[in-house]
């Protein structure tokens, strides 16, 4: 095995047995590539429970895939939260992403900030718009009998929440979605320098512009919001504000853009669906199992020992929460899509300090999307010829979604 780390590069620490290090492909290989929601649950039949990645994209790292090693890593200060994201930064005008890039009890002080907006209870005043918009955007395409579902529904209808949520213009939907997809898609890097920086230009104008007219948005809160007493400083201030944009858009589209797949692919379950509307919040939570969008990197605080396995403080630690998802031991034939199963934390949003604050609100609108698209359009199937691609990217789903009805 060391000769595949020599393969890729990687360098092993001498601390990791051999026998455990692996290339698992993940993100890059062929297999992923082909299929990434039959890739997750093969990795439980191929692998140790606990590797070492020695895939260059990872650059190097302890991979979970077991549900409990997950949850441990998550809700444990002996993994830290450290390079949470690849964007390119200056580092002499550097910013944090914020949160995320906060161990606790900081963490916590930024997060107070923007939470009550985030809660169940404030989302839910959202229903009515998030409707609104999704029988909108059905409108002008559900006359022509087919839409390609990323362009014309996935990616406008959360942009347009994110866009009202954070107290921005809907002009801007078009462009927002661009630059999103473009930086997700680990565009080269000087077009990703690029694009940061028109995305800085916009934000910071319209940080000034809060400063002086505060409104109801999520900006005008951070901007307005305060730490230990004092007003955030400018850079965490954009920080938190770019964070949001990059955590809140990419990651609800792809997870639409897997399920209306599977939804196209499976007529009978759709039936099952629409037959059954008073079971939505469990058919969207085992379609939140089953197609988890990404990940969460941690690197170890000290040294420590799990499955019998010594890592080293300084080790990165991945865990592949969608392959979680699909762990045998705590859902059993992981790959069938039931609706009843019985409520087990679902990892999709990881855990611990860093859950994901958006969860009440992705979850919505995911629902309503459901909801009003099996009302209006029960019958659809994938356009005859399409071949559903995935390529290289830190958010997993399809490129492009073409539905006919
Ligand atoms: C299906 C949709 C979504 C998925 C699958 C998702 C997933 C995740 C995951 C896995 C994390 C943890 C990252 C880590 O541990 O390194 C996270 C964190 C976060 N997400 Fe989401 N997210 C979604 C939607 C959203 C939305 C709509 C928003 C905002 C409105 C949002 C805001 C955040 C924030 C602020 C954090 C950082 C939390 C913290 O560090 O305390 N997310 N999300």
């Amino acid at each position: 095995m060391a000769a595949q780390a020599q393969q890729t590069g990687v360098v092993i620490p001498d601390h990791v047995p051999p026998e455990l290090v692996f290339d698992l492909g993940h993100i890059t290989g062929l297999q992923f590539l082909q299929d990434p929601y039959e890739y997750y649950p093969a990795l439980h039949e191929k692998y140790p429970p606990l590797v070492y990645d020695a895939n260059p994209m990872m650059g190097g790292a302890w991979v979970a895939i077991k549900h409990a090693d997950a949850f441990k890593a998550l809700r444990s200060a002996d993994f830290t939260i450290k390079d949470a994201a690849p964007f390119p930064r200056d580092p002499d005008n550097y910013f944090k992403l914020i949160p995320v890039e906060f161990d606790p009890p900081e963490h916590r002080k930024y997060r107070n900030i923007l939470d009550p907006m985030l809660s169940p209870a404030a989302v839910l005043g959202l229903a009515d718009d998030i409707r609104g918009l999704a029988n909108q955007l059905i409108d002008e395409f559900v006359a022509k009998g087919e839409c390609e579902f990323t362009t014309d529904f996935a990616r406008p209808l959360p942009v347009s929440v994110f866009l009202s949520f954070m107290g921005l213009p809907l002009e801007m939907r078009d462009t927002f979605v661009e630059w999103v997809v473009s930086l997700i898609q680990f565009v080269d890097r000087s077009r990703a320098v690029q694009i940061m920086a028109e995305i800085e230009n916009y934000l910071t104008s319209v940080i000034d512009e809060k400063r002086v007219r505060p409104d109801g948005g999520a900006i005008s809160r951070i901007v307005h919001g305060e730490v230990d007493g004092k007003p955030l400083a400018e850079r965490d201030v954009y920080g938190f504000v770019f964070f949001l944009f990059i955590a809140g858009i990419d990651t609800v589209y792809a997870a639409m853009n897997n399920m209306w797949v599977w939804l196209a692919r499976h007529p009978e379950r759709r039936r099952e669906m629409i037959a059954d509307p008073g079971n939505i919040d469990n058919q969207l939570e085992e379609l939140l199992r089953v197609f988890g969008v990404t990940f969460s990197g941690r690197t170890l605080t000290r040294d420590i020992e799990m499955r019998g396995v010594q890592m080293k403080a300084g080790d990165r630690f991945m865990c592949i929460l969608p392959a979680a998802n699909y762990d045998p031991d705590v859902f059993p034939d992981p790959r069938e899509v039931r609706f009843d199963r019985p409520r087990t934390p679902i990892l999709s949003f990881t855990g611990g300090v860093h859950a994901c604050m958006g969860g009440h609100l992705a979850r919505l609108e995911i629902k309503i999307a459901l909801q009003e698209w099996l009302r209006r359009i029960p019958e659809f199937s994938l356009k005859p010829g399409t071949e559903i691609t995935y390529r290289p990217s830190g958010v997993i789903g399809p490129d492009s979604v073409p539905l006919v009805w």
